[in-house]
């Protein structure tokens, strides 16, 4: 007798721990968002441009961004912006000769890039473009003039994250985030009450 009602108490214990170990809501599994500033380089780009354009098989061209381990990007906002001399040191050094100037305004057209990002990135391992490949940034001064802000000094203000193939293969059943189930999961203890448990003995 005394030995069933310590199994009871340890079945319940494992029963409550497994309810909240499966009660995982997906957020919690999307690894970490990364926030980060990717400089234009023209150094990279010409390097690349080099590798396609004389096809050297054996070099590989070098990414703005990369995951690890297979990992594959999924990009969540991209901003197009001027670079400043703290963001972005290695532009101010070779761009010497380039006239750098900012929007005063601070009123830009054509800075939200995040569709162009993604589409250039989402779902790869590493993400090789070119600044080329983004809109122009815009300025729209006082007088609502409009004008071009030099590309020599663009960068862009990144959140992404990698997500790893092991969240795809989920060692638990997806069936608790289908809309089907929500019953469940809205009463995750019905399961647990003391008759149920009592029939099993
Ligand atoms: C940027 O563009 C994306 C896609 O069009 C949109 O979902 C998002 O809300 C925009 N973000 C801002 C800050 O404007």
């Amino acid at each position: 007798m005394h030995l069933r009602i310590q199994i009871l108490i340890l079945i319940v214990t494992c029963c409550i721990a497994l309810v909240e170990s499966t009660f995982i809501v997906p957020s919690i599994l999307e690894p970490p968002k990364a926030n980060r500033i990717i400089c234009r380089d023209s150094r990279i780009e010409q390097q690349n441009a080099n590798i396609i354009q004389n096809e050297l098989q054996n070099q590989e061209q070098t990414p703005y961004i990369n995951c690890v381990n297979n990992a594959i990007l999924k990009i969540s906002f991209a901003n197009l912006q001027i670079s400043t001399q703290s963001s972005c040191p290695l532009q101010f050094l070779r761009e010497k000769d380039t006239s750098y100037f900012t929007c005063d305004t601070n009123n830009f057209a054509n800075s939200n890039v995040t569709n162009v990002i993604k589409l250039l990135c989402d779902g790869k391992e590493k993400c090789v473009f070119n600044f080329n490949q983004l809109p122009v940034l815009l300025c729209i001064d006082q007088n609502n003039d409009i004008f071009e802000l030099p590309i020599e000094f663009m960068s862009v203000q990144l959140t992404y994250n990698c997500q790893t193939p092991r969240r795809r293969f989920r060692p638990f059943s997806n069936k608790r985030y289908d809309t089907k189930f929500t019953q469940n999961i809205k009463n995750p203890l019905k399961t647990l009450s003391y008759n149920n448990l009592h029939k099993v003995f």
